[in-house]
This record gives structure tokens, C-alpha cells and sequence, in this order.
């Protein structure tokens, strides 16, 4: 973060959503890592959203403002939220698309039991998107209607960090970083390059496997 905004004078991040970031997002709106985030350079994104409106349970986004996007001087018009709660999903994902830079600077990711990383669920199209950057999908609960971003946007990323907890992950994370195989079946296979940080219950059985 520190060296996007020295060398390009921003950084733009894109925030995960789910349960598991929202301890990190509170901790970085907290002393002392407050004190420690440029956010006077951020621009905010985020990886997908649920078809819900802004203060629905579900929304990353209200996950994201309530732990730390309202709790920061950011300015609010550096704040992008996916408006997937449109009826006009498509055209939605379309006018996100244009706010997006040609590269993130920090992409956040999450991870779901079977593997699914933003909205790319196993098996989705979208997995095999290589022109749009942002697409309507339809994937597993809370809420099936989504708004995603695509390989490409992962793919361009500068910097990419995972973020997985609990032990109903463990088996997707062993067989992601414990060997080679197709983005249609883990689709966090597109976040092997990133910097993986991983509770020790969701790390286990990928520590079974390295210490064999
Ligand atoms: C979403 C997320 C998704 C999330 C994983 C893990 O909208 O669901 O963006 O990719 O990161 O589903 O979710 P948990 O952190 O809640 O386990």
C-alpha cells in the first residue's frame, strides 16, 4: 500500500467480502494500525457484491463500512460500491467496470469451503471471462444473484493477499496450495501468487500435507 502511494501518489484497494475480513477491517480502523493507512490516498473497491441494497445484513458493503469504511477519514466519494441491488444487473456490473482502474493496487480476497474466491463459484462462465472486468453472476448463498469481478482483474492485480479462517476450509486450502489443478474447480487457484494468511484450524491439514 505504502509503495502504490509513493510511486502513483493513490492506492486502490478492493475490499473482500463475507464474515472472515471483518476482524482485519475493525483492527485497521483501530489504533495503532489507524494511524498506519494513507487513507487520504485510498480509492475503495470491492471484489463482488450480493444483489442487496446498501444496508441489507448481507451487503460486503455494510460489512465494510460498519467495520472500518465509516470509522476512517476516507472521503466518501472514494468509496465504490457495487450498486448489484439494481434491477439491471448487467448494466450495473458495466458502469462498475468504468471505475475501476486498469490494475488494482491491492486486491483482498476471501475464500469459501468449495473454493470460491469474489463471486467465482466452480464451474461459473465467468471463470472464463476475458473481456469484461466486472459481470452479474449467479452463485451460493446468503444471496445467489451477484455482481463479480473477473480472472482479468485478479490476473492484473499488483498485489493480492487471502484471507481464510476456520476449519471448513481447510480441506479447499490444502488442495489449493498443496498441488496443481484447474481454476474451474478451485477458483482460488487464481490467488496462488498472492500472500496467503490463514487461521492455524484452516491451515491444518495443508500442514499435514507440507510436513509428509
Ligand atoms: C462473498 C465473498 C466471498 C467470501 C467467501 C468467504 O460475497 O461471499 O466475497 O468470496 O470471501 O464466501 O466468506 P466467509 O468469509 O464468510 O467465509
Amino acid at each position: 500500500m505504502g509503495a502504490s502511494v509513493a510511486e502513483r501518489g493513490r492506492c486502490a484497494v478492493a475490499l473482500a467480502g463475507g464474515h472472515t475480513p471483518r476482524p482485519v477491517y475493525e483492527r485497521l480502523a483501530e489504533p495503532p494500525l489507524a494511524a498506519q493507512v494513507p487513507w487520504h490516498a485510498l480509492d475503495v473497491f470491492f471484489g463482488d457484491e450480493r444483489a442487496v441494497g446498501p444496508a441489507d445484513r448481507n451487503s460486503n458493503y455494510r460489512m465494510a463500512a460498519d467495520a472500518m469504511l465509516e470509522r476512517v477519514p476516507l472521503d466518501p466519494a472514494r468509496v465504490h460500491r457495487i450498486a448489484a441491488e439494481r434491477p439491471d444487473r448487467d448494466q450495473a456490473a458495466r458502469d462498475y467496470e468504468r471505475l475501476l482502474p486498469e490494475r488494482l493496487d491491492l486486491l483482498l480476497l476471501g475464500m469459501g469451503a468449495d473454493g470460491h474466491t469474489a463471486s467465482l463459484f466452480p464451474g461459473a462462465a465467468a471463470l472464463h471471462e476475458r473481456r469484461r472486468r466486472v459481470v452479474p453472476v449467479s452463485g451460493a448463498g446468503p444471496v445467489t444473484e451477484r455482481i463479480s469481478i473477473t480472472p482479468p482483474v485478479i490476473e492484473a492485480a499488483r498485489e493480492i493477499v487471502v484471507l481464510v479462517a476456520g476449519p471448513d476450509k481447510a480441506a479447499a486450502v490444502q488442495a489449493a496450495l498443496g498441488g496443481a489443478g484447474p481454476v474451474e474447480e478451485l477458483p482460488i487457484r487464481l490467488a496462488l501468487r498472492g500472500t496467503w494468511l490463514l487461521t492455524a484450524d484452516a491451515a491444518a491439514r495443508w500442514q499435514e500435507g507440507t510436513s509428509a
